[in-house]
């Protein structure tokens, strides 16, 4: 057999203890598709005396992954560090410039420097691998890249945060609001202490920043995303959309349009019936859609210890097979700076306004929408114990700007008691 590949492993958390555990306790398959050994050599973290609960006596040890990173008896160094800059991004430059292979799980990191990362890659003739950043055990990097490298995709989309999918899930499954859901997911560790890149859309963002320039052949633009997170949607809403057929979920959607490159993240409603709108706690799903392959689904695990180190073995086989392309499936430099779209392409929109229950109210909200040139396609008056009464309107597609418009002036109007909430309903 020929010589080993040999691992410079930098990280010892929750992923990098499952690649030990892989490297460990799969050597033989490895080996078998690999075409040759895959062997770790060295690691590095924070703390040596750290008991990890797997064996790492036979390994050398380096207190700083850029040492890691140079040392000359690794081919392939693997980041499970994590955080955009730092010890991270050091230790990817590092490698990068050493001409070792480099593979990441490191979606905050890509989102913000995969383009120069990508292009020092080429330029050293190295490679560079992210399937674990995107959907953890979910192979969707790989798909776009070789699976569908001849459609033009026409749309990606999915559940890409686990924490997100669990609370929306539970605040529906239990009624309970969403602080108490979130507090509950802290407790069994579905959430982080701070949970604000979660929750707040920015970690479902950064993954969708990636898939967007793989499928579309675009530079990698996080800045251009619009990102809202879940922190504002309420029991109510996910009530109502139940009664209407739908279900809220983060949904990432990312498409290319004549306007420009659409990446938003951000709760919308989907079909209760669809695929999207029947996954289940901390499941992700992935849609890739292309123009002749049709639509792609897959589900799985998001994250974790398995699914994540799983991603990153994945590349590692690869790069031992000796298959080296561009990261993002096209050279970096020839990806395009695509114009930002500014607003998303038309839908149909989910609207809750809390109104005066008093006569000739509807045919106001009705009126205003109309001048807009907004048509009601759904409305219906939600119980109430009071004098303001939830008023839930489907719309029929619309741009959001129009929509925007009508909904500033209804909230000037004195029957109009609350913000309105305005969540789109996704063509899935
Ligand atoms: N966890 C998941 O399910 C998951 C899923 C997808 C992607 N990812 C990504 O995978 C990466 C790692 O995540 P994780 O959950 O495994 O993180 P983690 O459990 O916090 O582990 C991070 C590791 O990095 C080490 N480290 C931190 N600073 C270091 C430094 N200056 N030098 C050397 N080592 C250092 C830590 O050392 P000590 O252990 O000694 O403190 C620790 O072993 C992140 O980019 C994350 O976004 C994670």
């Amino acid at each position: 057999m020929s010589e080993p590949l040999r691992l410079g492993l930098a990280g010892l958390g929750t992923v990098g203890t499952g690649i030990v555990r892989i490297v460990q306790e799969n050597a033989a398959c490895l080996a078998a598709r690999a075409g040759r050994p895959i062997e770790i050599g060295a690691i590095s973290a924070r703390s040596r005396s750290r008991d990890r609960g797997v064996d790492l006596s036979r390994y050398a040890w380096e207190d700083d992954p850029v040492a890691l990173a140079r040392r000359d008896d690794i081919d392939l160094v693997i980041e499970v560090i994590g955080g955009e800059d730092g010890p991270a991004k050091a230790t990817a430059t590092a490698a990068i410039n050493a001409g070792k292979h480099f593979v990441t799980a490191n979606k905050a990191m890509l989102a913000r420097h995969g383009q120069a990362l990508a292009e020092a890659a080429e330029a050293r003739g190295v490679a560079l691998r992210f399937e674990a950043a995107v959907a953890g055990g979910i192979p969707v990097v790989k798909s776009l890249i070789e699976g569908l490298a001849a459609n033009r995709i026409t749309r990606v989309m999915g559940v890409m945060n686990g924490t997100c999918n669990y609370i929306l899930t539970e605040m529906e499954r239990t009624g309970a609001p969403y602080a108490q859901v979130l507090e509950a997911a802290q407790k069994l560790g579905y959430a982080e202490a701070d949970p604000s890149f979660d929750v707040g859309g920015v970690d479902a963002a950064q993954k969708l920043a990636l898939l967007a320039a793989a499928a579309f052949g675009t530079r990698v633009d996080y800045e251009g995303m619009t990102v809202e997170g879940i922190e504002r949607v309420s029991i109510a809403d996910i009530e109502h959309a139940a009664e209407l057929g739908y279900r809220i979920k983060l949904l990432g959607v990312a498409r290319l349009t004549p306007r420009g490159l659409e990446t938003r993240t951000q709760p919308c409603l989907v079909p209760s019936t669809s695929p999207i709108g029947t996954l289940e706690g901390v499941t992700n799903m992935v849609v890739l859609e292309g123009d002749f392959a049709g639509r792609i689904v897959m589900s799985g695990p998001g994250a974790g210890e398995g699914p994540t180190a799983s991603a990153i073995m994945g590349d590692v086989v690869d790069i031992a097979r000796g298959l080296i392309f561009p990261p993002f499936g096209q050279p970096a430099a020839s990806l395009c700076h695509a114009p930002r779209a500014g607003t998303s392409g038309e839908a149909a929109y989910y609207l809750r306004f809390a109104l005066a229950d008093r006569p000739g109210v509807l045919a106001r909200i009705a009126a205003a929408l109309g001048e807009s040139g907004v048509s009601i396609d759904r409305m219906r008056q939600g119980a109430h114990p009071g004098t303001t009464a939830p008023v839930l309107i489907v719309t029929h597609r619309c741009g959001r700007p129009a929509l925007d418009r009508a909904v500033s002036v209804i909230e000037t109007l004195d029957v109009c008691h609350d913000v309105p909430v305005v969540l789109r309903i996704e063509d899935v």
